[in-house]
């Protein structure tokens, strides 16, 4: 999944110039703070330096990541022409790139973030793209204003800043304020899926309906130390490979979602869990499925057009076969 060409620009005219050391050394201490989940009171991206690291190294796989759950939900809702978009925890803006991306019927984007020197990156990629940005101040842990209604909501790589009483009252706030769809995406770690467990649960109380990634309404089928994830393949570009030290040309960020939405899904096809496994004749597939349940499938060449469109399926992907429908446990 790559940058929209007019991002991707600005994004290098914004690290353009920039040494290696510096870049490497800001994205080193940025990471350290993700991976440690730290919360100090502080925002992991305060200071140029460190929104130089979010747009280099971080940027590509949350647009990656979004982007992917943005097609995921949008397959499930084919009815939704969203025309406006509330970001909350906007950062640089990656949301409202892919969001104009998958649907463009967006008219126009409202980005709420904390982080002064997050809202002047986002106004800066804001130049690059057709879509009208109004960039917010909000601080989303504390006592939140009513949120305007927009169609589609979303609160991408937020929740993990957050202690769980802040995240309750920012889901609930978002799920009033979104009168089409609350979108969450989270990194794909344990805690992460947990966090979207969490607001899975509040989200049904409230009256949500899941559109993406589960078939279902009914409790997680999977238990520790499984935990449900998916992931996005990016490309790197030269910029973030130096900024990363790193030497390999792609990676793939794993990320969990939840596509909440106001009306009923298309389908509830079983998602694909885990990269298929195919062998001779053959693909095995770990399925969510319609009744809440966790299955193997496999499907063999004697099953056609189910084989073949089986072969093609990636992780992630909804399963538009009759064989979802049947039962043929491995
Ligand atoms: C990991 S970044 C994600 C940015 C963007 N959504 C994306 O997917 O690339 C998290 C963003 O949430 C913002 N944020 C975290 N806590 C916040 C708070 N209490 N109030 C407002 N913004 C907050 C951070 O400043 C940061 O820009």
């Amino acid at each position: 999944m790559d940058l929209p060409p007019a991002l991707r620009s600005a994004v290098e005219a914004a690290l353009a110039g920039i040494s290696t050391d510096r870049l490497a050394g800001a994205a080193a201490l940025l990471s350290s703070r993700y991976r440690g989940e730290v919360r100090d009171g502080r925002f992991h991206v305060d200071g140029e330096d460190a929104v130089l690291a979010y747009l280099a190294a971080r940027l590509p796989a949350t647009y990656a990541a979004t982007r992917r759950a943005m097609r995921s939900a949008a397959e499930m809702l084919p009815d939704f022409q969203p025309a406006s978009l509330l970001d909350l925890g906007a950062g640089p803006g990656t949301a409202s790139f892919a969001a104009a991306d998958c649907w463009p019927s967006l008219a126009s984007a409202t980005l709420c973030e904390g982080s002064a020197s997050m809202r002047r990156a986002a106004e800066r990629l804001a130049e690059s793209d057709a879509l009208p940005r109004t960039v917010a101040a909000m601080d989303l842990t504390g006592r939140l204003p009513a949120l305007a209604q927009h169609d589609l909501v979303v609160i991408a790589y937020v929740l993990d800043e957050m202690e769980a009483d802040q995240r309750q009252r920012l889901i609930e706030a978002a799920w009033n304020a979104a009168t089409g769809l609350l979108l969450i995406v989270e990194p794909g770690t344990p805690a992460g899926w947990q966090r979207i467990l969490d607001a899975r649960a509040s989200l049904l109380a409230a009256g949500a309906q899941v559109a993406a990634p589960c078939p279902h309404e009914a409790p997680c089928p999977l238990l520790p130390p499984d935990w449900c994830h998916f992931a996005a393949r990016l490309p790197r570009s030269r910029t973030h490979l130096r900024t990363k030290q790193a030497s390999v040309p792609f990676e793939d960020e794993k990320f969990i979602y939840l596509a909440a939405s106001r009306t009923a899904p298309v389908s509830r096809d079983g998602r694909v869990l885990a990269p298929p496994r195919a062998g001779s004749g053959r693909v095995s597939l770990k399925l969510c499925e319609a009744d809440g349940r966790m299955r193997e499938r496999l499907v063999t060449r004697r099953e056609g057009d189910d084989f073949r469109v089986a072969r093609r399926l990636e992780w992630g992907d909804a399963l538009p076969l009759a064989v979802n429908r049947r039962d043929n446990s491995a």
